[in-house]
């Protein structure tokens, strides 16, 4: 039973996952294109908020260009740097940006939860997404943690698992079979988020500023003819 449920998690999931996220930013971008905003509530921030939402957005952008690495390939970077260089490399910015983004995550949080007129303009998607993120980067920092400690085999093969999954190897799963549990956690709750990024407001960060220029339909000054019929 164990092994079928870490090869649900480790081998199929992620493909699931990665299908309702390209369907649901398709989906979004072409159909629902106008639906799509951040929501910003800075309109309503003071500048505790600001500082904090700055915190996140760097502290995350850099971690997300993080995880990037995790798709080089060993005999790519062993031409500049061991995998143990790389691992110091990782563990140090990784801690440092994904502190960052922490503690941003924590004030808006808190933000969210108590600032009246925050929470009079929050949904459940609001609190929902926010929260995952701050779960997961806490985890994601547990596993950092974790692979600060372990042998050096457990962070090559979180670059090993990875590079199986976009190369469709069948047996990717058992790569992580026995991985700690930081791990796990965090790739299968990174891997939900991914599949509901699309019906969030995460989806902005899909749709640069330039965009809103050319949504068509609407009507940003009252035309003439209503005016004159007034
Ligand atoms: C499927 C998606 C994801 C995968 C496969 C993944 C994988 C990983 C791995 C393997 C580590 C540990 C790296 C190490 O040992 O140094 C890590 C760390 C981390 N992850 Fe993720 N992650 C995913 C999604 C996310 C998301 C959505 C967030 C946003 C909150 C996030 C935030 C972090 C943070 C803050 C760290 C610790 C700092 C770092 O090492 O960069 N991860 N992630």
């Amino acid at each position: 039973m164990d092994n079928y449920i870490n090869n649900f998690l480790f081998t199929y999931f992620p493909y699931i996952a990665l299908a309702v996220f390209f369907f649901g930013v398709i989906t979004r971008l072409v159909w629902m294109n106008k639906t799509i905003q951040a929501e910003s509530s800075q309109f309503l921030a003071d500048k505790k908020v600001k500082l904090a939402s700055n915190l996140f957005h760097v502290g995350i952008i850099f971690v997300f260009f993080g995880h990037l690495t995790l798709f080089i390939p060993e005999w790519l970077y062993h031409m500049v740097m061991t995998t143990e260089t790389k691992r110091v490399i990782a563990l140090s910015m990784g801690s440092i940006f994904g502190i960052m983004a922490v503690i941003g995550l924590i004030i808006l949080v808190i933000r969210r939860f108590t600032a009246p007129r925050i929470k009079y303009n929050s949904g459940f998607n609001d609190y929902l997404i926010i929260v995952l993120l701050l779960v997961e980067a806490v985890i994601g920092l547990t596993a950092a943690a974790k692979t600060a400690v372990e042998p050096i085999g457990t962070y090559a093969a979180l670059s090993e698992w990875s590079q199986a999954i976009v190369t469709f190897q069948p047996n990717a799963g058992l790569i992580l079979a026995n991985h700690p549990l930081q791990y796990k956690l965090h790739i299968v709750l990174g891997l939900f988020i991914f599949m509901i990024f699309p019906y969030t407001k995460l989806m902005h960060m899909l749709v640069f500023p330039y965009v809103y220029f050319f949504r068509s339909g609407y009507q940003l000054v009252r035309s003439s003819s209503i005016s004159r019929t007034r």
